[in-house]
């Protein structure tokens, strides 16, 4: 199955498991909008890797904490391709902090964690929902994370957040099917940026993974890939992606 006519808005996209999902539909045959919120050149030089590059495809600045900047964001999808077929929250934040260290978890980075990470998911829903009912069924993958069923990562808020959003996707899979599909991918330790400083963490997390690696971003875009065009029926659903790190 290919993607030729659909179009595809990918959050947190100018860089690592965002920007890999990109060129993922992209080569399926989807017209892909990258939306990134800090750097416009990081965007403009990510669209170029796409397939098909920035001819047939778009970036946008915007934050997923900013309701205005989202619904700009949605204008812009509409004005430009007339429809919104697949949604990938993927934009989300966090910064290590040991779990017993609870006043290092100050309430700013609390927040701030929530408000990318479950709000940012939430608001964009809201905001591509009429969009997504256009062409039905529209679909919306939500990046979650296996910290959401383990409990173990980088700060508390962070594997609460996660937990939230598959608790997020559940409800709005039952509310707004049979027009949207709701489903979510939940990663285990990615080779990304992201990640790339925790160099004790990341040591532990290969050495205790069945298949002795980290995850790649191209492994999480296959299972966006999947949800998108092989498995139709598959809503409310929680893929986990770890290589089997759940199980040791
Ligand atoms: N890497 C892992 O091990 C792993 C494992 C499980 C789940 N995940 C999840 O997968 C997703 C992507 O992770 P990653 O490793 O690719 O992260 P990353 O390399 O840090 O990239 C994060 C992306 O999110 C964007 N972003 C951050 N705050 C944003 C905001 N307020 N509005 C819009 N975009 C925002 C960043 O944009 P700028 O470049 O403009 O800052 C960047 O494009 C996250 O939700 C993460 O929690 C990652």
């Amino acid at each position: 199955m290919t993607l030729d006519g659909r179009v595809a808005l990918i959050t947190g996209a100018s860089r690592g498991i965002g920007l890999a999902i990109g060129r993922e539909l992209a080569a399926a045959g989807a017209r892909v909008m990258l939306d990134g919120h800090r750097s416009t050149g990081a965007l403009e030089e990510a669209v170029k890797t796409l397939p098909g590059g920035a001819e047939r495809h778009g970036w946008y600045r915007a934050s997923v904490e900013d309701p205005d900047a989202i619904a700009a964001m949605m204008a812009e999808v509409d004005r430009r391709w007339g429809r919104l077929d697949i949604l990938v929250n993927n934009a989300g934040t966090t910064k290590f902090v040991p779990h017993h260290d609870l006043e290092a978890l100050d309430l700013d980075l609390f927040d701030h964690i929530y408000r990318v990470n479950l709000r940012g998911a939430f608001l964009c829903i809201k905001a591509a929902r009429s969009l997504l009912e256009r062409h039905p069924p529209g679909l919306v993958v939500n990046i979650a994370s296996i910290a959401a069923m383990t409990a173990v990562g980088s700060n508390v808020a962070y594997c609460a957040s996660k937990a939230a959003m598959i608790n997020l996707t559940q409800s709005l899979a039952r509310a707004l099917a049979p027009s949207i599909r709701i489903n979510s991918v939940s990663p285990g330790l990615i080779d990304t940026d992201l990640t790339q400083g925790w160099k004790e963490y990341r040591e532990e997390q290969i050495a205790k993974n069945p298949m002795r690696r980290l995850g790649t971003p191209e492994d999480v875009a296959a299972a966006v890939l999947a949800l998108a065009t092989s498995l139709p029926y598959a809503n409310g659903v929680n893929l986990v992606l770890d290589g089997g790190r759940c199980l040791t």
